[in-house]
């Protein structure tokens, strides 16, 4: 146990500590703060509502709720905002902005007197961005998320943002669709408050999250209109206060056995390759290194068990109905290690002993007798175009796909795909790997822009999916067989930058390979001609593009990184 300081801790530099006591008392004196509400442990909420986020919509109703937990247990509330990253309002990707986010809180957890602190986040990378900060700052921390929205629907289909985005897009781009349809679609794609309720990035993480022990038990596919995830906030609130006599840190929460744990529940869930660069920047900051070998470790014995799009067909609130992240957990219990404690201060294993296997009455989540596909619904991969590696959705791509040979066609960016890719005299075939490069972390914040659509002239044909490469990431929401994430990234030299049209590509996912067909000499001759792009001319941008690290390194920042993680 310790003995919280409420708002007399950390106190401001005036040379004279008596005067910082006295004036900071007279200023929250004039926010209607009395003796007794400075006696009380201060707990920080931090707050990421903002218009610019509409997945965060109804996050004002959720942090009130904290509001009360934290008042009810004998805390002081201090609502704390920050930047909110939008997943799809901010350019030119909220990747860039992940880091931005990561330091912002953390140092408002540094500055601020916060005996414990409440992370209300939700969107894909707010919620990544809290928990490196808290890593750092390693104050006693809980985590609160939106919520999933509910499903919506279109002529009596049901539609979920955002992979039904993408489908239905898709089907405009083949003409299947009119102007007017998708217009009605859009209407519908995001029906309520909320967090995109596919097996996204934002839902993976808080799933993940949970199995890391981050978050009460239940609470990450609460959906966002329902009385559970107001119930969960009011309850965050209250054991926020508990941490802080608690003293328990996210330190020591976060060890490596809860990290495979947290593999080993993303495979389960075919959750998105975007967590598996969140994931190994949130343990990056606690020091302990997650690597393509343990994600490989984890996909060849968890099978896909969650029916959630894109791997499956629900949604995040058919999980909640069947039992949500306890039950999930429960069923893997032989695959986890039940010694890792989390924010509730017991066990795993104790945890589970109070929870039943989900009933037969659910679909949504599988046994392992039964599963809804075969282990590594992701797959790290290395070969002569990722040497530090890459990753593959193999559980939302064609099987068909999945050891093809072809060749490459090029694209330098995000833009030059836009320009050309429906252009009906480019050269491309159903055969072709189509190969973007320039849109890694150094090169462009690692935009979502792997999943290249198809040629509008094969898609008109009925092609549905063709094998893509990029330093690019992807959105959890999306499908396809799409490598992304390899590095080194093109704009610091890596093999990508090197691909020529026509050079042959070849994709075993089975054998964890992605290769270049072109011999060392030609590649050395390529490389002497090699010239990166310049870097950003300013600002955060600037500093973004002289520090972070690569995708198998988190994409963090290498200054944030505890030294022996940087290297
Ligand atoms: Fe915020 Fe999808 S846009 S979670």
């Amino acid at each position: 146990m310790s003995s919280p300081q409420g708002v007399t801790g950390k106190l401001t530099t005036y040379g004279d500590v008596g005067f910082s006591q006295y004036v900071r008392r007279a200023f929250l004196s004039s926010a209607g703060f009395d003796q007794q509400d400075m006696d009380r442990p201060a707990i920080g909420i931090i707050d990421t509502s903002s218009d610019y986020t509409p997945c965060h919509r109804d996050m004002p109703q959720l942090v009130d709720a904290v509001r009360r937990g934290v008042l009810q247990a004998g805390g002081l509330p201090l609502v704390c905002p920050t930047l909110s990253v939008g997943e799809t309002i901010i350019a030119p990707t909220g990747m860039l902005y992940r880091n931005l986010l990561a330091m912002e809180t953390e140092e408002a957890i540094r500055a601020y007197p916060m005996d414990a602190v409440v992370l209300v986040g939700g969107c894909d990378k707010t919620v990544p961005a809290q928990w490196m900060a808290a890593v750092s700052a390693n104050v006693p921390a809980i985590g609160v998320v939106a919520g999933p929205m509910r499903a919506g629907s279109w002529h009596g289909e049901p539609l979920g943002a955002c992979t039904d985005c993408r489908g239905y897009w898709a089907r405009y781009r083949a003409g299947e669709l009119q102007e007017h349809e998708l217009r009605e679609v859009e209407q519908s794609l995001c029906s309520t408050a909320g967090t995109c309720m596919v097996m996204g990035t934002a839902s993976t993480m808080a799933c993940t999250l949970e199995a890391l022990g981050l978050m009460l038990p239940g609470s990450a596919a609460a959906p966002a209109d329902s009385g559970d995830r107001l119930r969960n906030g009011v309850a965050s609130g209250r054991r926020a206060v508990e941490l802080a006599h608690e003293a328990i840190r996210p330190g020591d929460v976060i060890s490596s056995a809860a990290i495979r744990n947290a593999l080993t529940v993303l495979m389960a869930l075919g959750g998105s390759t975007n967590a598996v660069i969140h994931l190994t920047a949130i343990a990056g900051r606690a020091g302990i290194k997650l690597t393509l070998d343990d994600l490989h470790a984890a996909g060849q014995k968890i099978p896909l068990l969650v029916d959630c799009k894109p791997a499956g067909g629900g949604y995040l609130p058919d999980l909640h109905a069947a039992g949500g992240m306890p039950a999930l957990l429960k069923v893997l219990e032989g695959h986890l290690d039940l010694t890792t404690r989390g924010v509730t201060g017991r066990t795993l294993g104790d945890l589970l002993q109070q929870v039943p296997l989900p009933g037969a009455w659910q679909q949504t989540i599988r046994s392992l007798e039964n599963p809804l596909g075969p282990p590594g619904a992701l797959a790290a991969l290395k070969g002569t175009l990722a040497p530090t590696g890459a990753v593959i959705k193999p559980a939302a791509a064609t099987p068909g796909l999945l050891k093809h040979r072809g060749p490459a066609l090029v694209f330098e960016s995000p833009e030059d795909v836009a320009a050309r890719i429906d252009d009906p005299r480019l050269n491309v075939t159903a055969d072709h790997v189509l190969v973007l490069r320039n849109s890694g972390p150094v090169a462009a914040g690692m935009p979502e822009s792997g999943s290249i659509p198809i040629p509008r002239q094969l898609a008109v044909r009925g092609v549905e999916d063709m094998v893509r490469v990029s330093d690019a990431r992807m959105s959890g929401t999306a499908y396809g067989t799409v490598v992304l994430h390899c590095s080194p990234e093109s704009a610091v030299g890596g093999p990508l930058a090197l691909v020529q049209d026509g050079d042959l590509i070849e994709l075993d996912v089975s054998g964890r390979r992605i290769d270049l067909m072109v011999d060392a000499r030609e590649m050395e001759r390529r490389r002497q001609n090699f010239v990166p792009p310049p870097l950003p001319e300013r600002g955060w941008r600037q500093l973004y593009a002289q520090h972070v690290t690569q995708a198998d390194q988190g994409a963090d920042l290498d200054f944030l990184m505890p030294s022996s993680e940087a290297d």
